[in-house]
């Protein structure tokens, strides 16, 4: 990690965020009085923030040993890796913007400590199990992912029938359905543009590519500060869904001449390249907010830009004829390179989920089919449940009557 005298910073701000992560903060006590996980070595690719700091600190409540790397080179918090190695027994391998060969060092390390359950973000963790040395994958029993990009590739191993362990969605789980994207990095995506830039959003134009629960969220909040909003896409339920929000739906190419900043949240690749870079305004802002950095071809903007320079820390400005187009952190995830991703109020949800599920599969995995599996039921409801009762909210049962109606037939 960079710099072990950053650890008293570290544990301050860790301590801050687990203030607001009340379920994972009762799942921890429960694990420190039950210690399910005694001897479990847990190895997490996640991004090295203090949220997930409070999840280490809980599945170490619960008895595994842990190990941590980065899931993406910038988005470590240097101070919580420091803070993570230094007081909570944490073995850390981050080192926030490590480059390319030094972050695929890390993964390989972890990899090699033969984790009994990996917690990954993007897949990189288990991609490296897969591929490496064989008896890295001798003690698994199982994985879970966090994100979109991570399924489509834990399912492509699956599909080419190499999968070999179980790993559980927790991405498609309904508690990070509903709460994770939408909220989450709707919020922290328009974070991370106004950390980096400071511009105003009211009165501009906003345009999101992609309308999944990230695009909506995204698009809500951008028009909640004052902006007007179009949404690209290319699923036609998803289109006819963001006319009927209130955006504004047109082709990509049409959108490039119009907008003053544009968010990618596809999940996919070349969302945004040459031909949009040649029609866009002088000043536009270029975001990516999707977990790898292809959605916006940066190679494409550099090969048609006379100059680029630094402006601001996270603000690259290519000049391309007499216009100006600024791209963010470099076209990495701008929620977690810009600002700090989730607020820990909505980790408090996932993670409390993926303890739940590293509990669940260091209990069940070894008689779980090697599949991309979904998050059972009742780890959905446990942490509805729990963050409820955070909030002091109680909700009605139904009687015996409805409940025989609801489940009759006649
Ligand atoms: N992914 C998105 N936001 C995050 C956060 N705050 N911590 C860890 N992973 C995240």
């Amino acid at each position: 990690m960079a710099d072990l005298a950053l650890a008293e910073q570290g544990r301050v701000r860790i301590a801050w965020a687990d203030g607001q992560m009340p379920v994972l903060r009762s799942i921890r006590e429960r694990f420190a009085r039950e210690r399910p996980l005694d001897g479990v070595r847990v190895a997490a690719c996640l991004h090295v923030t203090s949220e997930t700091a409070n999840l280490l600190r809980t599945l170490i409540a619960g008895g595994a040993e842990a190990q941590l790397c980065a899931a993406n080179p910038l988005s470590t918090q240097d101070d919580v890796a420091a803070a993570l190695a230094d007081r909570y027994g944490v073995g850390v391998y981050a080192i926030r913007g490590e480059d390319a060969d030094t972050y695929a060092a890390h993964v390989v390390g972890l990899a090699s400590r033969t984790p009994h359950v990996t917690l990954d973000d993007g897949a990189d963790l288990l991609s490296v199990l897969h591929g490496g040395d064989e008896s890295w994958r001798g003690s698994l029993l199982g994985g879970t992912e966090e994100t979109t990009t991570g399924l489509v590739r834990l399912r492509g191993l699956e599909h080419d029938g190499l999968l070999r362990c179980p790993v559980l969605a927790v991405n498609e789980s309904l508690t990070e359905r509903t709460f994770n994207d939408r909220y989450g990095t709707g919020q922290s995506t328009l974070d991370g543009i106004l950390r980096a830039t400071n511009m105003l959003l009211a009165g501009r134009t906003v345009v999101v590519f992609g309308y999944g629960w990230t695009g909506k969220g995204v698009a809500l909040r951008a028009k909640g500060a004052g902006a007007s909003v179009i949404v690209c896409e290319v699923d036609p339920m998803r289109a006819l869904e963001a006319r009927m929000d209130g955006c504004e739906v047109m082709p990509a190419l049409e959108a490039a001449a119009q907008g003053d900043v544009f968010i990618t949240v596809t999940g996919g690749r070349d969302v945004l390249v040459r031909e949009h870079f040649e029609r866009m305004k002088d000043g536009a802002m270029l975001a990516n907010a999707g977990h790898f950095d292809v959605e916006i071809a940066v190679d494409q903007l550099a090969g048609l830009a006379s100059s680029r320079r630094q402006v601001l820390p996270l603000v690259e400005q290519f000049e391309v004829g007499t216009r100006r187009l600024n791209l963010l952190a470099q076209g990495r995830v701008v929620n977690l390179a810009a600002a700090e991703g989730h607020p820990a109020a909505v980790m408090d949800m996932s993670f409390a989920g993926q303890a739940l599920c590293v509990e669940h599969l260091a209990r069940h995995g070894a008689s779980l089919e090697p599949r991309v599996l979904p998050v059972p039921h009742e780890i959905d409801r446990e942490v509805a449940r729990l963050k409820l009762a955070s909030l002091d909210v109680r909700i009605d049962e139904l009687s015996e009557a409805q409940r025989a109606y609801l489940t009759s037939w006649g």
